[in-house]
């Protein structure tokens, strides 16, 4: 069969197998090249590993000069005669050939990160296969919802401002179209909820699991993601549900900190940018911000992907051999050229003029798609997208 994209909405409905494969070996080169994580960590769990920065992660310390042997869980559909499977079902695949071919190992593990099950599946290959010990936690999760329990109820996160609505625009991936959007404010319910899904309490429970079987190495980190932004974003984000969820992350970092001194360890919270993920497209009132960042980023050639923030994260940040530096809260920033204030300047000025009829001038609409399409393995000119694909390979493999 031939796949094609299919968008609907802001979510893709098809991925491109060899697509996948490209974007995976592309990252591969590019942290080959790029300065090296030289005292890094040798055994590592990322816990959502098949896409964005968890994907860039498990990337940057298997093949950026870690040589770091990874058990990646995720959540993703491979091939069935209901689709043609999930694109982090592909990059898992790939990502799991090329660092097996380099000689490391690189288990895949394909389930709820919120479940008892996949915590136990991760112990025993802690187990397994690194000597019942990990050196780094990566918790990179981006999640709609969570099961509560083993009950078949669940909280769902939703992305909405705190006490006042926000107006904002929306461009939707499926026709190009600009979509003016008012979001109401959240309800208490609603903020808690999401917090539940994207605050700190599962990775947590995730790290209390690995203290409480003996699974984490003597000078230990571990580390989870973050957004702040900037003051253009700050009424959607940082001061909305999202943010909430952000800043109870922040306060976990504090408290895991605190249970892995008793490893020589750490916990840090990462500020990350703004980038193209399967998860990011979807904040509402946010694409017009995201499409005049990457216009001015790129001109400015400050603009980086998930790879090159990851690979900077740990070669000139996290594993140097000196202390971590952290910002007066304690975090770990790499952000700081998405807030430079030029940067911030020329990106209001362009927002404050975009609209329907020019957010594709003025705005990196091309690079916006370009990149999301990349995403599911599409718009690679590596690829010809007129041949049949045999999904037969895939299937029964993870
Ligand atoms: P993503 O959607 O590319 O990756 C999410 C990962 O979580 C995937 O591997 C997915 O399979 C996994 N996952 C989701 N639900 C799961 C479940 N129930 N069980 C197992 N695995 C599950 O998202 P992205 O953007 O890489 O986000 C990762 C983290 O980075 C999030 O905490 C996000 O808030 C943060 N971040 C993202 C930024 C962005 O601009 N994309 C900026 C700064 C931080």
């Amino acid at each position: 069969m031939r796949i094609e994209p299919l968008i609907q909405g802001m979510v893709a409905r098809s991925a491109h197998p060899y697509g996948c494969q490209q974007a995976v070996l592309q990252q591969i080169h590019y942290v080959k090249s790029a300065p090296s994580i030289s005292q890094g960590p040798k055994r590592v769990l990322i816990l959502g590993a098949s896409s964005g920065f968890g994907l860039a992660a498990r990337i940057a310390l298997t093949f950026g000069g870690a040589d770091a042997d990874t058990i990646g869980v995720s959540l993703e559909r491979g091939p069935s005669n209901k689709g043609v499977g999930s694109a982090g079902f592909y990059n898992n695949h790939f990502f799991k050939q090329y660092a097996e071919q380099a000689g490391r190992v690189a288990i895949n593990i394909n389930g709820d990160v919120f479940s008892k099950n996949i915590r136990d599946q991760v112990v025993e290959a802690i187990e397994t296969y690194f000597e019942g010990e990990v050196d780094l936690v990566i918790y990179s999760i981006a999640s709609g919802m969570r099961r509560k329990g083993d009950s078949e109820e669940f909280w769902h996160s939703v992305i909405k401002p705190i006490g006042d609505s926000v107006t904002g625009a929306t461009v939707s991936l499926e026709n190009d179209q600009w979509l003016d959007t008012t979001l109401p404010p959240a309800s208490e319910q609603e903020i808690a909820d999401t917090l539940k899904v994207m605050g700190g309490e599962d990775w947590e429970n995730w790290i209390d699991t690995l203290i409480n079987y003996d699974s984490l190495a003597q000078g230990c980190k571990t580390i989870a993601f973050s957004y702040v932004g900037s003051e253009l974003t700050h009424p959607i984000y940082l001061d909305g549900t999202l943010g909430r969820a952000k800043v109870d992350l922040h306060q976990t970092s504090h408290a895991l900190n605190l249970k892995l001194a008793n490893y020589d360890g750490n916990a840090y919270a990462a500020v990350c940018k703004a980038l193209v993920t399967k998860a990011s497209v979807f904040i509402p009132a946010f694409t017009p911000y995201m499409l005049a960042l990457y216009r001015v980023m790129k001109q400015k050639g400050t603009h980086e992907g998930c790879i090159e923030q990851m690979q900077r994260l740990f070669s000139d940040k996290l594993y140097t051999g000196k202390p971590v530096p952290v910002d007066s809260e304690r975090l770990v920033r790499v952000d700081q050229w998405e807030l430079d204030p030029d940067t911030q300047a020329q990106v209001q000025d362009l927002v404050h003029q975009m609209n329907a009829s020019n957010f594709i001038e003025l705005g990196d609409y091309q690079g916006f798609k370009q990149e999301f399409l990349r995403l599911n393995g599409f718009g690679f000119a590596e690829i010809d997208y007129q041949q049949d694909v045999d999904l037969s390979p895939f299937m029964d493999h993870i």
